[in-house]
């Protein structure tokens, strides 16, 4: 058998090596901890739950949906954004229910890329925005990240070359996986860029509302005229614990929501009703669930970047996002060598800032999504191996 091109190319599974030392670990009967997962271990909402049970039972909910989502999740949506972001949208032209963002991420590039086509995604990044890029016969072109840069992106960076082939500017603030936070004013100026270069930016907001210190995160959509030239992905997934229900929007210029549409509707049949109407109750309460949720995952943050820095890594404590983002005790090089040493002398398992790319090396990623105890248990065990005490 043959398989296409497009799975040939797909980059080897990105914990691969990580994932065979987990397995030799456990094989040896060791207690492994994994803090690589990016999926909150605290349940949905027991009253989003009560709804979906609600509207499992009625009929209406057990046909066929409509791939752009009922009007009564696209307006709930609009009134999201609106008293969440200021920002007004028609919920019949500017806003589309998807399937998880990542399933809109993955198709958005059908809509704009052509063989030869450019995406512009940063590097660390999201892994999906290459993939897709690379699926749409398209290339992605890398703008490298930096601490010095608060992991913002340089546009003067782009050549002439790369802004006039590239159809997609990918963003991620607060960012995935350095925890990084972008101002409305970097948000004027890539809007500003994309103008400029006729590139339409897709932004992706999935951690919005994974915030601590007060701290408030903006759309891109609030940039006057963004609606012009952006498109916003957003997601139910981490703001009210909902991964498994697979519930998210994207929002924003027309033309390219009405694009998504017209391939959605050749490839999904939408999402279930039921989870779209618990979807509508999640959307329209108050921010209570959000509140308490981020007091438990800021509190894991503060304990974790203790430990982190008693490690003697260089680590600031994020204000966003599921995360903490590390840079490698002084004398270490390689975050792939440095988490292999760590898994082996302690059962933890750190995700190497390699994986996310090339400028991701020297640097690891903490994931705070596990239970209490059990990333009590991870940061004691790196705290004994801190004090060069033996823990396995
Ligand atoms: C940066 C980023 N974007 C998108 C997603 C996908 O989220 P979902 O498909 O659950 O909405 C994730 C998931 O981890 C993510 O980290």
């Amino acid at each position: 058998m043959r398989l296409a091109k497009r799975v040939q190319q797909l980059p080897p599974y990105l914990f691969a090596a990580i994932s065979k030392m987990i397995e030799d670990k456990q094989a040896q009967g060791i207690d492994v901890i994994s803090l690589g997962i990016g999926d909150p271990d605290l349940p949905t909402p027991m009253h989003l739950i009560a709804r979906l049970q609600e509207a499992a039972e009625d009929p209406v909910n057990h046909r066929y949906p409509e791939s752009e989502g009922l009007p009564e999740l696209r307006d709930a949506i609009g009134r999201w954004y609106a008293t969440r972001h200021g920002v007004t949208l028609d919920s019949a032209t500017e806003i589309i229910a998807l399937i998880g963002s990542k399933e809109g991420i993955a198709h958005l590039p059908l809509c704009l890329i052509d063989a030869g086509d450019v995406s512009l995604i940063t590097d660390p990044g999201y892994p999906v925005y290459e993939v897709a890029t690379m699926f749409a016969g398209g290339h992605s072109v890398k703008l490298p990240l930096s601490e010095e840069n608060g992991w913002l992106p340089n546009f003067e960076d782009v050549s002439s070359d790369d802004a006039e082939k590239a159809r997609i500017l990918w963003l991620n603030y607060p960012n995935n996986p350095t925890g990084a936070l972008a101002s409305i004013s970097f948000f004027e100026e890539a809007v500003a860029w994309a103008k400029k270069h006729d590139v339409v930016i897709a932004h992706d907001l999935a951690y919005a509302d994974v915030t601590y210190d007060g701290y408030i995160a903006p759309s891109i959509l609030e940039v006057e005229g963004a609606i012009d030239v952006a498109i916003e992905f957003n997601s139910l997934s981490k703001t009210f614990n909902m991964t498994g229900w697979r519930v998210a929007m994207a929002v924003g210029n027309a033309e390219v929501i009405d694009a998504l549409t017209r391939i959605k509707t050749n490839m999904d049949s939408g999402l279930p009703q039921a989870i779209q109407q618990m979807a509508i109750t999640a959307l329209d309460d108050p921010r209570d669930a959000i509140s308490s949720h981020n007091v438990i995952y800021q509190r894991r943050r503060d304990r974790a970047v203790q430990v982190l820095q008693e490690l003697g890594l260089r680590v600031e404590s994020p204000k966003a996002s599921l995360y903490v983002w590390a840079g490698l005790p002084i004398g270490e090089t390689n975050s792939a060598d440095y988490a292999e040493r760590v898994v082996k002398e302690t059962g933890v398992v750190l995700t190497p800032g390699s994986s996310y790319g090339d400028a991701g090396e020297g640097y690891i990623r903490i994931s705070l999504t596990l239970s209490d105890d059990r990333l009590d248990e991870a940061l004691e065990r790196l705290s004994r191996f801190a004090r060069g005490e033996t823990v396995l």
